[in-house]
């Protein structure tokens, strides 16, 4: 139902510009105009990560509903979880149109937004005036022209603290010059330490412990990857997410805007995120749960993800290509996955491929 109407809409769609085809979509979600999953519940799927329990492990990923306007109808979809931003404090423009790039031969998008968003107050207020439900999740980044970008992403801990479900520190935009260095060990450190001296403060207070997901690139050199999978170890982080979109432009094929500077998602990331997540399910020798995405858009993938080391799923590029009906076909698979495989559950499929997809060149 839900794949034969977006096969209808997805024309239309695609005639507009990324930009306005992704507003008209949020539109029409605030309107309530989608039909929403009815995939029944099963228990095989509930994952807990950092003390949460979401209800299946498929989420959209960050950077769909960046100003938290649509985060119920993300759960009505059928997801388990919603992540909301990047929100920085304050509202910024992003960079100059265009911006957004569909290589719709490779199912792949390239995008330079650079965090637009409509600051903490904006998404604050909307996520205010919404009925507390489902797991929604605040990711949280810094300001453009920022001096002390930790002191942003302490201020995004502190206000959304109230309200969100989880934090996501996203250091790896490749669309905020500098961003990324915060990726270095010296960096990093510097930042868990306030972020996470911040979540103590307020639990001082008599306020819950708010897990906190880091997300990472997937264009961290070989080398670098298990210094800072040890550093968010150290920091005891409650999830670690991978990937972000790349720099890398392997995989694709010739096209107009292949070369437009930006991060690229969607297949042909799947590849390098996959490989990516591997590595990190074996230096955490599985201990820290890992949210899979990059690429996801398909049963086969999805599944693939799990077993490279995902514990949780975010997709967003496939939901272009493939529409949302893709959510509760994830859904359905790994439900028949967790009985074919005559386990209880879907964690007992996660990692199983570890070894194998992590041997992997980044690149081939
Ligand atoms: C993103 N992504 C992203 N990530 C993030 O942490 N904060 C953000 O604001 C954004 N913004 C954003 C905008 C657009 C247009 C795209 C396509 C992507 C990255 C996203 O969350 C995800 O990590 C990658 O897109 C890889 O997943 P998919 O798209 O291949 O499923």
């Amino acid at each position: 139902m839900l794949n034969s109407l977006y096969r209808l809409a997805r024309p239309a769609l695609f005639m507009l510009a990324p930009e306005d085809a992704h507003e008209t979509t949020i539109k029409a979600l605030e309107a309530g105009v989608y039909v929403g999953d009815t995939t029944p519940a099963d228990s095989c799927l509930a994952v807990s990560f950092g003390g949460l329990t979401v209800p299946n492990p498929v989420g959209i990923a960050a950077g769909f509903d960046k100003d938290a306007r649509v985060p119920d109808a993300c759960l009505g979809l059928g997801c388990g979880f919603a992540e909301i931003g990047t929100v920085t404090p304050l509202a910024q423009p992003g960079n100059a149109p265009p911006r957004v790039f569909r290589l719709v031969n490779d199912h792949g998008m390239i995008n330079r937004l650079g965090f637009n968003n409509g600051g903490h107050g904006a998404a604050l207020t909307r996520l205010r005036a919404r009925k507390p439900s489902g797991i929604v999740g605040v990711n949280i980044g810094a300001n453009k022209d920022t001096v002390d970008r930790a002191a942003d992403y302490v201020l995004g801990l502190q206000t959304f603290y109230d309200i969100a479900s989880y934090f996501t520190v996203n250091i790896s935009s490749p669309n905020t010059p500098g961003l990324r260095d915060l990726q270095a060990p010296a960096a990093l450190d510097e930042l868990l330490v306030r972020v996470m001296a911040a979540r103590v403060t307020l639990m001082a207070t008599g306020k819950p412990r708010i897990p906190i997901v880091v997300k990472i690139s997937p264009d961290i050199a070989e080398a670098d990857l298990a210094p800072i999978v040890a550093r968010l170890e150290h920091h005891q982080v409650d999830a670690i997410a991978v990937s972000n979109t790349t720099l890398s432009r392997a995989r694709l094929s010739p096209s107009r805007d292949m070369n437009e500077s930006g991060g690229l998602s969607g297949r042909p990331l799947f590849h390098r995120s996959t490989v990516t997540l591997a590595r990190v399910h074996q230096l955490t020798g599985g201990r820290i749960p890992l949210i899979g995405i990059g690429g996801i858009d398909s049963v086969d993938t999805a599944l693939a993800k799990i077993e490279a080391g995902a514990s949780l799923l975010q997709l967003y590029t496939g939901m272009i290509y493939q529409g949302p009906g893709l959510i509760g076909n994830i859904k359905r698979h790994l439900i028949t996955a967790v009985r074919r495989a005559d386990v209880t559950h879907i964690s007992k499929l996660t990692g199983n491929k570890a070894a194998e997809w992590a041997a992997k060149p980044l690149e081939s």
